[in-house]
């Protein structure tokens, strides 16, 4: 079987980097899915989030937002599994951890915990597939790495004459596969603000990103705002102008024909003209993606009861497959009575 296992941290409400690297591209892969042979779990993950200490009221909120988001994006719970992290109470941590190949005494285990908290959770659910922004490559690396191990250690025996049993055999796990945008201009959207960052929830300036509830005013004037360049009339060159090919790039990932950020800037007369047209460009592309998100997103804020009752049965199907998939790493690991 396809298994396709993403998650995102409840950072409140998601930004338009998250949107474009990752939450679009996990609507296509559910809307495309063959529920014969596909299972998608999109996973909120608030115990990851527990690394940044916060009052318990704070997360609760930020937890609420993230979900009413994908469901506002539409993350369908009767497609999808979209379930919180700490719903599914079992954890892979410790297998992945023994298996951890890099154990230098000398680094922090701050360092190590986080890539191996993600290896779990993509690993307890047998995820084949883990679309994500570039930024996670090397988790996923890691992720890959601790697969590698897994199978090395309790999937085959060390004497080549002797055969695996049923259970090494069902428990051997392949090691997960990055899924990029199908756009590559999404990949990595920048900070408004200084271009040469990630557009990123953890950045000061709330100016630096567009959130995915932000109205059409507040949209125009973060885009308004966005750091260019004093070099002249719209061109790309992203070494030398980040500022504006990151506007291009949002404009190209946004775009329903899927063109690529030169043609686009051709076809669309962008080249050449002034900023501002630039920008007025970008912000009617974008009030046009974000808007209808936005207004599903209030409705769902207005009644968080609904929601979970809606992703009720969700979490239930990832206590499951956690709970089973658990019951044969166990069993090959030597914790079990037979
Ligand atoms: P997080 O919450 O930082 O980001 C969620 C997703 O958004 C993508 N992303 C971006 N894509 C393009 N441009 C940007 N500026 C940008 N910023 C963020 C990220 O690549 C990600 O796909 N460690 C993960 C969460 C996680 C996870 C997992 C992911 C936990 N367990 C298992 C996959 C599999 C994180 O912090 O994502």
């Amino acid at each position: 079987r396809k298994v396709i296992f993403s998650g995102i941290q409840p950072t409140g409400v998601p930004h338009l980097g998250n949107y474009l690297g990752a939450l679009r591209e996990w609507k296509r892969l559910q809307d495309e899915a063959d529920p014969a042979t596909t299972d998608l779990f999109f996973c909120i993950v608030d115990l990851h989030a527990l690394t940044i200490p916060r009052p318990g009221k704070e997360l609760r909120a930020a937890r609420q937002e993230m979900l009413a988001a994908l469901l506002a994006l539409g993350i369908d719970p009767a497609k999808s599994t979209l379930y919180f992290q700490s719903d599914s109470k079992l954890q892979l941590t410790d297998t992945a951890s023994v298996t951890d190949p890099v154990a230098r005494a000398s680094l922090k285990l701050g360092l190590f915990s986080y890539p191996v908290l993600q290896a779990a959770d993509i690993l307890l659910h047998r995820a084949t597939h883990v679309p994500v922004g570039d930024d996670q490559r090397q988790h996923l690396e890691f992720a890959r790495e601790c697969v590698t191990n897994f199978n090395h250690t309790y999937c085959a025996y060390p004497d080549p004459n002797e055969e695996p049993s049923k259970a090494m055999t069902e428990a051997m796990l392949s090691p997960p596969e990055i899924i990029l945008p199908s756009a590559s201009a999404a990949k990595r959207i920048m900070s408004l603000t200084s271009p040469d960052k990630k557009m990123s929830k953890s950045d000061p300036s709330p100016k630096s990103r567009i959130l995915l509830t932000d109205d059409a005013a507040t949209i125009h004037k973060k885009i308004r705002g966005a750091v260019t360049d004093g070099l002249g009339p719209v061109s790309y060159d992203p070494v030398n102008r980040p500022g504006v090919a990151n506007l291009l790039h949002i404009v190209s990932a946004l775009d329903q024909k899927g063109r690529d950020p030169v043609t686009l800037m051709k076809e669309e007369g962008l080249e050449g003209c002034g900023m501002a047209d630039l920008k007025d460009f970008v912000s009617d592309r974008v009030c046009e993606e974000l808007g209808p998100i936005r207004e599903r997103f209030e409705i769902y804020m207005r009644s968080p009861w609904d929601m979970r009752v809606e992703i009720e049965e969700s979490a239930e199907r990832a206590q499951k497959s956690a709970a089973k998939n658990m019951r044969l790493y166990k069993k090959v690991m030597g914790m079990s009575w037979d």
